[in-house]
């Protein structure tokens, strides 16, 4: 979605840019806001709302009542979920995977992630096969570093498991015209024949447990919202295959460390990475944008605003579990009885102390990823 005018807000698989309006992205995908009545459906399942719920960052879903329905009734689900796997994963990555994790617990249900070297080497330029590979094993032991648990997590690294997904993906791909895909995916003339095809892998995992087991479950996505349309395509094919529509759960973007936009690989100085040692982190959040004003006397006088502060963002999104002191924080802020600098140390702080303990979890899971791909 692409509109100059107005804030230059562009949502797309491929790029997050502008300041981001999640109102007009649920009118405009067409999708469902996260109303308090499901949320309590859904915190009947789980002992109370988790943070990213309780705080909004997933604020819009697709079928999440059916899903839940079904599930009341008797007919579990899949969760699925993905990543690609272009570069290091950073912190921001990890949050729809920590929810993910979350469900996964909760609802006692399997997970279908899936790995797509093959999607980012064809889309990127840059990028060989053998270090979308390497990726996709690196990104791997991050995901299971969060927790997850091995037997009900079946990881699909595309390359080498396209044996799985043929079939489908071929009965996918026949159902989809090029004219759909192109008014959905923006193809031109110069888009290599390879992104053409690749949507219907990315449509596979949502079927595939029926495939491996026999049991025709839906399929719950928690995902950033820039992956929908994906799924509005393979929601159009599910119904002709015989398979229930998979449903979505979206997530916000985790801003970077800037102004505006989405934590992105592309521009290292914004993001934290999960391999970043102590000082880098340091560095990165002493330079991050705040709310704050220029001097001293301005920010004890005015106050700060915490509502453009990427510092604040971080407590919010990650950082700070404790609801109460969260809203302290952005009070004492306002009234300008706190400094930025002093934020940015507590958030290098805690942000160190994660990344500690989840660089050692990850240097564990190089032992058992083998127990995390999926079996034949
Ligand atoms: N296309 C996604 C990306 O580029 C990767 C992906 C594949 C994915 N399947 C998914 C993401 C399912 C979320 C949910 O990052």
């Amino acid at each position: 979605m692409v509109d100059e005018d107005k804030n230059e807000m562009v949502v797309t698989p491929w790029e997050v840019k502008g300041r981001v309006d999640y109102e007009r992205l649920i009118r405009e995908f067409g999708t469902q806001p996260l109303t308090e009545e499901l949320l309590q459906k859904v915190a009947k399942h789980t002992d109370g709302l988790h943070l990213q719920l309780r705080r909004k960052l997933f604020f819009s879903h697709r079928d999440l009542d059916t899903v839940l329905d079904l599930y009341e009734k008797g007919t579990k689900f899949v969760l699925y979920t993905g990543r690609g796997p272009s570069g290091p994963v950073h912190i921001g990555h990890l949050v729809p995977w920590i929810f993910t994790r979350h469900l996964q617990e909760k609802f006692d249900t399997r997970l279908y992630f899936q790995m797509t070297d093959d999607e980012k080497f064809v889309i990127d330029d840059e990028l060989e096969l053998e270090e979308t590979r390497k990726f996709a094993y690196e990104n791997a032991l991050d995901l299971i570093a969060l927790g997850f648990k091995p037997e009900n997590t079946f990881i699909i690294y595309d390359v080498q498991d396209i044996d799985l997904l043929y079939d489908i993906a071929l009965e996918v791909a026949k159902r989809v015209t090029y004219s759909t895909a192109k008014a959905t995916f923006g193809f031109q003339e110069s888009t290599n024949i390879g992104w053409v095809f690749w949507p219907a892998i990315q449509a596979v995992p949502c079927f595939i447990h029926a495939k491996l087991t026999g049991e025709n479950v839906p399929a719950l996505i928690p995902a950033a919202i820039d992956q929908d349309p994906y799924w509005r395509i393979t929601r159009d094919v599910a119904a002709k295959l015989g398979y229930y529509k998979p449903a979505q759960i979206h997530c916000r973007f985790l801003p970077g460390l800037g102004v505006g936009g989405k934590m992105s690989a592309s521009e290292p100085e914004t993001s934290i990475f999960t391999v970043d040692p102590p000082n880098v982190v340091k560095r990165k959040i002493w330079n991050a944008f705040t709310g704050g004003r220029p001097t001293v006397e301005e920010q004890k006088k005015l106050g700060g605003d915490p509502s453009i502060c990427s510092v604040f963002q971080y407590f919010y999104f990650l950082f700070e579990e404790d609801d109460k002191k969260l809203a302290e924080r952005e009070l004492r802020c306002r009234n300008g009885e706190i400094l930025c600098g002093e934020c940015k140390i507590e958030l290098t702080e805690r942000v160190n102390k994660f990344l500690s303990e989840h660089q050692k979890k990850r240097e564990k899971a190089r032992n058992i990823i083998d127990k995390f791909h999926i079996k034949r």
